[in-house]
């Protein structure tokens, strides 16, 4: 009671001039599990201004030591996951194994980051001129890959420490500094994990994170004309960002409505375990769940079966117990997923299951015979509940899948592989996965969203590649 966790800039931590503070309810006992500093817009300029001169620094530090130095920070990480992964269990109710999942993983994260930004940062380009038209070759170029400057890293709660790094070890092997915002519920698993990169000893003011009220410094982060380039995760937010946000590049990675495609000769056991991991881990709460099932009517019955026998299976409870379903994040979220199962109840979808709900806690649902004047035909509940839209035909799967105005993954189950590679073809989204869920992982494959779903690509190298400039010097010669 009473203790603030405080804010990081310029190597220290430091208490907010305002003397307010954020709540973090945990989304289990709903009750205030931890408080963070509410900074100011004032405090948001001081950690600009340091983050900006420690880049220049940073910049002229070699690449070989930059890479050193998160080696060590990835290490750091994996010594403490205990201890960060008990935050996110109270912050943001992820089941306890998941949570230590997701800070090992990190870990792996900013390694390879030093190991790939090694190799592709290590390497420059060489051009003649005397390949264009009217040229004789008295121009050679010079061309290699410079920090973009500050980068603004914005994670949603989720994966506050995973899809923190994410944006963190691109930024800093590529030379930039860093500005953290990280999100409420996840708060203070972000100020544990920028612990470790304390630790590891990087320069003062390299690496900031400030916490706070969206309200008060959201926008003027944003907006801030010290930020170089934005990295965000999140929901609509991002939409809004993209509209404020002045000249610098954008890496966005919004919602999503990943379809599941399954085909008459899919293996249905396949099929049904993938529909379970993929639409209920972590609740459903990860933009890349599946989150429309678009079945042929032919093998509907059998898969709606199998999916419900494994929905039974599933642990609904605390995350502390390890349950597979635990309390959504907010009781705004609990409220908004209810809003959705109530619609397709009015609209006669059929539920597999009865709906049931304690605080934020939703058991498991799998809702039959959805039709598209559903809102859960087209929205994202971000919680465990499954519709499922029975296809006649190949086409109308993928024109379900493309009328969304979300383009993030999607999955084809067959084992025709050549009907599959023409269904991705045709799929409008940033990656299918043919015979698996969707995910991001592995970290170092690209990531991305069309549409709605996002601005650029992630995953390592696009991230480090997304996070520089190019920069030439010409010689010429007489
Ligand atoms: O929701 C965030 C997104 O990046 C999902 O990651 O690893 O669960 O596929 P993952």
């Amino acid at each position: 009671e009473g203790d603030v966790f405080k804010y990081y800039t310029d190597g220290e931590w430091k208490k907010s001039a305002s003397g307010k503070s954020v709540a973090i309810i945990n989304p289990t006992t709903r009750t205030t599990q931890y408080k963070v500093q509410a900074c100011t817009q004032e405090e948001v300029n001081k950690v600009m201004e340091s983050a900006k001169i420690a880049q220049k620094q940073w910049a002229k530090t070699p690449l070989w030591k930059r890479a050193e130095l998160l080696h060590k920070a990835a290490a750091i990480l994996k010594e403490h996951k205990a201890p960060i992964a008990e935050c996110l269990v109270k912050e943001i109710a992820k089941p306890a194994k998941d949570a230590v999942t997701e800070v090992v993983r990190s870990g792996d994260l900013i390694s390879y980051c030093a190991e790939e930004g090694v190799r592709i940062l290590g390497e420059g380009k060489f051009l003649v001129s005397d390949s264009f038209p009217g040229n004789e070759r008295t121009k050679y170029c010079l061309s290699s890959k410079i920090p973009l400057g500050v980068v603004l890293a914005i994670p949603p709660f989720n994966y506050p420490v995973n899809l923190a790094v994410s944006k963190i070890g691109p930024a800093l092997i590529a030379g930039n500094s860093l500005v953290l915002k990280p999100p409420t519920q996840g708060a203070v698993a972000c100020l544990h994990m920028v612990q470790c990169f304390h630790l590891a000893g990087f320069p003062k003011g390299l690496i900031n994170c400030v916490t706070g009220k969206g309200s008060e410094i959201g926008d003027f982060l944003t907006m801030h004309p010290g930020v170089n380039c934005i990295s965000f995760t999140g929901g609509d937010t991002g939409v809004a960002i993209s509209k404020k946000a002045g000249m610098v590049p954008l890496q966005m990675e919004l919602g999503g409505k990943d379809a599941c495609i399954v085909l008459e000769d899919a293996d249905l056991d396949l099929v049904a375990a993938n529909i379970i991991k993929g639409g209920f881990s972590y609740s459903g709460q990860r933009c890349t769940a599946v989150k429309v099932v678009l079945v042929m009517e032919s093998v509907a019955d059998a898969l709606v079966e199998k999916v419900n026998a494994k929905v039974a299976k599933l642990k609904v409870g605390p995350p502390e117990d390890n349950c597979d379903i635990t309390p959504v994040v907010s009781e705004s979220s609990a409220n908004f997923i209810e809003g959705l199962a109530k619609d397709a109840k009015a609209k006669g979808a059929t539920f597999c299951q009865e709906y049931k709900r304690e605080g934020n806690l939703i058991w498991p649902l799998l809702l039959d015979n959805v039709r598209p004047d559903m809102r859960i035909a087209w929205e994202e509940p971000f919680g465990p509940i499954v519709p499922v839209i029975r296809i006649n035909s190949i086409e109308e799967g993928i024109h379900h899948c493309n009328a969304s105005n979300f383009g993030l993954q999607g999955c084809v189950f067959t084992k025709d592989i050549n009907k599959a590679i023409l269904i991705s073809d045709a799929m409008e989204t940033g990656t299918v996965q043919i015979n698996s869920a969707p995910a991001r992982g592995p970290d170092h494959f690209p990531f991305q969203g069309l549409k709605d779903s996002g601005i650029g690509s992630q995953g390592i190298t696009n991230s480090i590649n997304m996070m520089t400039k190019i920069k030439s010097t010409v010689i010429n010669l007489p």
